[in-house]
């Protein structure tokens, strides 16, 4: 017989094979969860520190509690003393909800852990990918980084971690449906949730006029600033169901508007297109109470303007001339919108699109 207690350091209500778990409400001193059940399931014995009662929702189950054993179903309650040991087999696939009270701070102390805010962030090694990183890890969110670039994402992980936020990376082409959908079912079975999604990653690709542009060349821009955003909000859909206040934050530019500069216009219309379906997946998901907005940056010094800054820093320069505030933006002036809207702050706001460019628009 397997026994074992709750503590601080061994707090995963394992839930086991074929069990999910979903807490519905905590507070210091009573939790509610929901534990759904494949046929078959077992939880195994255990034993904890506090009361417990559960509520059969459906389904039926075998459940030993101390020397007893019982068959229960829909309808049924069951009361355990702290110390009980108990466990069950789910005879016929269902629900059940167990309130533990009153709890003890270390089980909680873990619990908090578990319901930890998460956030993932395409792009995240980037400017302002990894800028939003470090801001909503100050924030509290555990962060999962996506991007391409490894060596970057070993090392933004552990800047993160030295800084005592939760932080993993993984390696996906978000131009690649195939390679979104299989690091999300990754993500899915290790999270039972996700708060916050940010399609951050995008870019220029390179700059050509339409007369001359390969098909090759205008697909590659579709693909990495809209259609990666598309594949990543169908997939994370699921997991944000389940995240508290969630939302999605998607990235629009100031070539959305004014059709962007020499060769990137159709840079500019994928991000025309993102405004659009930021405010169509606002209205899609608003019955989930899931949240859609997006962040417009005007120009933001980070890497996205490497190869302006080296070949003609004189121009790049220039370019401040074209903004009323007389500067570039940091990407911490963006990441800094980006935690106001996925907080509970921004409670009332979907479909809602944030200019970030010092008055770049109105000159
Ligand atoms: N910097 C600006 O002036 C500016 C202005 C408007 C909009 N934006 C937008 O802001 C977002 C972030 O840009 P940034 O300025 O931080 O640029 P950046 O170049 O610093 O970051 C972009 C990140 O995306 C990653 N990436 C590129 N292709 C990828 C792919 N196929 N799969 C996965 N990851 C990939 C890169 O490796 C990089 O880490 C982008 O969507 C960009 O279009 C930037």
């Amino acid at each position: 017989m397997q026994h074992f207690f709750y503590n601080k350091d061994n707090i995963a209500i394992s839930a086991g094979e074929g069990i999910s778990r979903k807490i519905l409400s905590y507070t210091d001193n009573l939790m509610v969860c929901e534990l759904t059940f494949e046929e078959g399931a077992v939880a195994s014995l255990h034993s904890h520190y506090h009361e417990q009662q559960t509520y059969i929702v459906s389904g039926e189950f075998l459940f030993t509690i101390g020397d007893e054993q019982k068959v229960v179903g829909p309808g049924d309650c069951l009361s355990d003393e702290p110390y009980v040991i108990h466990g069950a087999v789910c005879l016929k696939a269902g629900k059940l909800i167990d309130i533990f009270t009153p709890a003890r701070q270390d089980f909680l102390g873990g619990l908090k852990e578990t319901m930890k805010k998460t956030a993932l962030i395409t792009g995240g090694t980037g400017g302002i990918g990894f800028a939003t990183a470090k801001a909503l890890g100050a924030a509290g969110y555990s962060i999962i980084l996506v991007d391409i670039n490894d060596e970057a994402g070993k090392e933004k992980v552990e800047a993160l971690r030295t800084q005592t936020i939760e932080a993993e990376y993984y390696h996906v082409d978000v131009t690649n449906e195939q390679e979104i959908v299989n690091v999300m079912n990754e993500i899915k079975a290790k999270y039972d949730h996700l708060d916050v999604l940010v399609n951050n990653a995008g870019g220029l690709v390179g700059r050509s006029r339409m007369e001359v542009m390969s098909t090759e060349f205008y697909r590659k821009v579709l693909a990495l600033n809209l259609d990666s955003a598309f594949f990543f909000t169908r997939e994370a859909i699921p997991l944000l169901k389940k995240g508290t206040n969630p939302s999605i934050v998607n990235f629009s530019s100031n070539a959305g508007w004014n059709a962007g500069g020499p060769g990137a216009g159709i840079y500019g219309t994928a991000k025309a297109a993102i405004v659009t379906f930021t405010r169509a997946c606002a209205k899609d998901l608003a019955e989930y109470g899931i949240r859609v907005n997006a962040v417009s940056p005007g120009t933001i010094d980070t890497p996205f303007h490497a190869q302006i800054k080296r070949d003609n820093p004189a121009l790049f320069e220039s370019w401040k001339n074209n903004i009323l505030l007389k500067r570039f933006g940091q990407p911490d002036e963006v990441a800094s919108v980006i935690v106001f809207l996925t907080s509970q702050q921004a409670s009332f706001i979907t479909g809602e699109v944030v200019q970030i460019n010092g008055g770049q628009d109105l000159l």
